[in-house]
């Protein structure tokens, strides 16, 4: 899929995306909950950058407990950008957010953040230097040392966990043990759409991406999550 196509799969699922996701819900509450330790060095006013975060499940998180954080909020999606907004507005803290309906490489030149989340985003760059570029670009819109936390579907795809995870996760979303058509049919849509990588290649891939060593802090079925440090490597 391409970033057009992408965007218009995001686009057609902006309206029922809250609802479409409730049962992956305590999963991803797992990896909020973990951002407040993460942070906890930051400073009392601090500026995140939350790239990726479609209808601003992570931004809401954050923004609700720390009255004192700006964020800049980048979606290519206009129409979960637009979600975002107005769920910002009804919590009310639209007014510490500036919102970006782009790209972290088009978001206009300003100071740089404290924090960046990228949560079930860069799983979608499928080339490997594309990827590592993607993250080059968010540690250039961070301060030295500034923290990333990202999370991506991750596995070793045909390794026998792979496929042990696989049947528990298809059952999860369909509630129910599943069909080994469907087990298939969400396979081939993963390999087509997705780069679910071995969760040592995503490290490295971060790490190319301009950062120090990536610590990964969670895993809940296929999502992990890292946090590492703005630091000056070099993609290669
Ligand atoms: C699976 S959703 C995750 C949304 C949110 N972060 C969450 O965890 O609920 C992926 C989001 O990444 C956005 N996205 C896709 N490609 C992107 C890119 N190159 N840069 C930034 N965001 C992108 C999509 O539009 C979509 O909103």
């Amino acid at each position: 899929m391409n970033q057009e196509e992408l965007n218009a799969l995001f686009n057609k699922q902006a309206s029922t995306y809250e609802t479409q996701h409730t049962k992956l819900a305590p999963i991803h509450d797992g990896l909020y909950f973990q951002l407040e330790w993460i942070f906890s060095e930051l400073p009392r006013s601090a500026h995140i950058l939350c790239v990726g975060l479609g209808i601003g499940a992570e931004l809401s998180y954050l923004a609700n407990r720390f009255p004192n954080w700006r964020f800049t909020a980048v979606e290519p999606s206009g129409a979960m950008l637009d979600v975002c907004r107005q769920k910002a507005q009804n919590e009310g803290y639209a007014g510490r957010c500036s919102f970006h309906e782009g790209y972290v490489e088009t978001l206009p030149e300003a100071e740089l953040h404290d924090a960046a989340t990228c949560f079930m985003v860069s799983q979608f760059i499928l080339a490997e230097e594309a990827r590592c570029n993607f993250f080059r670009a968010i540690s250039d819109k961070l301060k030295p040392a500034g923290i990333l936390v990202s999370a991506d579907l991750s596995s070793a795809v045909g390794s026998f966990e792979y496929k042990e995870l696989l049947k528990t996760w298809v059952s999860m979303l369909h509630a129910a043990n599943v069909s080994a058509e469907a087990i298939e049919k969400t396979h081939s849509a993963w390999a087509k759409d997705v780069a679910i990588l071995p969760p040592e290649e995503v490290k490295s891939i971060i790490k190319r991406g301009g950062f120090g060593t990536p610590v990964q802090f969670y895993q809940s079925g296929f999502v992990h999550a890292w946090f590492a440090k703005q630091s000056q490597y070099v993609c290669a």
